[in-house]
């Protein structure tokens, strides 16, 4: 079992495409175990983002993901940090393929809705970047035998 970091950016939250978003991880299978609404504020964004620090996207990046409300979470699943990343599509918008989260919402990069981990470490990151240990509510899932 794996977990990965999730978050709905600001450009989803002020589309109302939060619960639209969600679903699609549900709809897999995977679980929820922490979810929340946060203003992120600049030293957590640069953290967040601390791999693509002085790329010449940065700055924009980091204004754009502080620029409201993010829906930050966690889920778990076998494989969810891969098979997340598919559910999700694409990073260019250009390059994002219908039947994923950004092929099917999103029209313009960076404004491409979603964030999701994409390693083992990077997971367990980002997680406490935004999380405490204790706001994670892990549980067994009656219907896990079945998916
Ligand atoms: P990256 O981690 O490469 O993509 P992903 O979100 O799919 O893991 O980049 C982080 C974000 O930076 C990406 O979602 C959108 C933005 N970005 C740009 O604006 N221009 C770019 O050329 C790249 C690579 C990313
Ligand atoms: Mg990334």
């Amino acid at each position: 079992m794996e977990r990965t970091f999730l978050m709905v950016k600001p450009d989803g939250v002020q589309r109302g495409l939060v619960g639209r978003i969600i679903g699609r991880f549900e709809d897999k299978g995977f679980g929820l175990i922490a979810g929340k609404l946060v203003q992120v504020t600049e030293a957590q964004a640069k953290r967040h983002y601390a791999e693509h620090e002085g790329k010449p996207f940065f700055d924009e990046l980091v204004g754009f993901i502080t620029s409201g409300p993010v829906f930050a979470m966690v889920w778990e699943g076998d494989d969810i940090i891969t098979l997340s990343r598919m559910v999700i599509g694409k990073t260019k918008v250009t390059e994002a393929l219908p039947g994923t989260i950004r092929g099917d919402f999103a029209a313009h990069t960076p404004f491409n809705l979603i964030h999701g981990s994409d390693g083992v470490e990077s997971a367990e990151r980002e997680i406490a970047n935004f999380f405490a240990p204790q706001e994670l509510v892990p549980y067994t899932r009656s219907v896990s035998s079945w998916i």
